[in-house]
């Protein structure tokens, strides 16, 4: 029996008779550009860079880079990106936890503004842009203005992070689900949306970005609704990069392992039995360290 490779594949593929691949769009061309009343649009992509290192930035995404007249940039992205725009005028938007360079109705006045003068704007944004990246808002304002956009996504940090530390999020017989949130909003706050009572044993791995703030905190309420304090947890800091460094305790000590290590942020929390299998699975450090080792 003939099987078709495209069977199940996403829309675009859906109607295609089985067979040779089916002619390329022109890839180097943003998706769309506009008229409106007689005025020429611009467009805007919604561009994920990937977790850090330069390399994971999608084809897609690097050739509209190159093709930018705007890039609007967050604090996480690599500066060799950057240069892969040398004529396009670079706009810092970036943001760390505390300090917001621009304040998101500026950034989507920004990027609205400049497509209307029929520019095409690169919204250059770390890992994936709909991964805690507020690309969404970016794109309803988009839409409100009717701006053509579109979304490229990137390699979140949320899987990057582990998967260069040697931990694959779910593995046959250890993990069959995991899920990711943000350790910014915690149960304890009234308006805390993270409901980690529920998350403690809901799923096999939890992986937390934006956690390390509040790890103690979280650490507790996973053991206090049925998390075993022994569950092995790693901290992925500045994961992909040259810099990468990841810390290993469980839930019970986590947390003074990371003070003792000045760790700062950024920093993807994996929390689950996958943890164990970077003992044999560590190939971007040298080699791996037993649980409880930091480098
Ligand atoms: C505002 S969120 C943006 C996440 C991004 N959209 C993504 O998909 O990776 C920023 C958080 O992502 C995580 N992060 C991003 N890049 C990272 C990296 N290279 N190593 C470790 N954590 C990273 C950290 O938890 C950081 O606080």
């Amino acid at each position: 029996m003939r099987v078709d490779p495209r069977r199940g594949a996403s829309p675009p593929f859906r109607n295609l008779p089985p067979g040779p691949a089916a002619p390329a769009k022109p890839a180097l061309e943003p998706r769309s550009t506009a008229s409106y009343s007689g005025v020429r649009v611009g467009s805007v992509a919604l561009v994920g860079a990937g977790p850090g290192d330069p390399g994971l930035i999608t084809v897609r995404g690097l050739e509209l880079l190159r093709r930018a007249d705007v890039v609007v940039y967050d604090r996480l992205v690599d500066r060799r990106l950057l240069a892969e725009a040398p004529r396009a005028r670079r706009i810092f938007a970036g943001k760390a936890s505390s300090a917001h360079a621009l304040p998101q109705e500026q950034i989507n006045a920004l990027l609205v503004r400049h497509a209307r003068r029929g520019r095409r704007v690169v919204r250059l944004k770390g890992g994936d842009p709909f991964v805690f990246g507020r690309g969404g808002e970016e794109a309803e304002a988009l839409a409100r203005a009717r701006i053509p956009f579109e979304v490229v996504p990137g390699v979140t940090s949320a899987i990057a992070a582990p998967a260069y530390a040697g931990i694959p999020l779910t593995h046959r017989g250890v993990a069959s689900s995991f899920a990711v949130v943000t350790g910014h909003e915690c149960a304890s706050e009234s308006q805390g949306r993270v409901d980690w009572a529920r998350l403690a044993t809901a799923v096999d791995t939890l992986v937390v970005l934006m956690g390390l703030e509040r790890l103690p905190q979280i650490a507790r309420e996973l053991v206090a609704h049925g998390r075993a304090a022994a569950t092995p947890v790693a901290l992925v800091r500045w994961g992909s990069t040259d810099w990468q460094e990841t810390v290993v305790g469980t839930l019970a000590d986590i947390a003074e392992r990371a003070r003792r290590a000045r760790l700062e942020p950024p920093v993807v929390t994996v929390i689950g039995d996958v943890v164990a299998l970077r003992e044999r699975l560590a190939w971007f450090d040298e080699q791996a360290l037993p649980i409880g080792a930091v480098r």
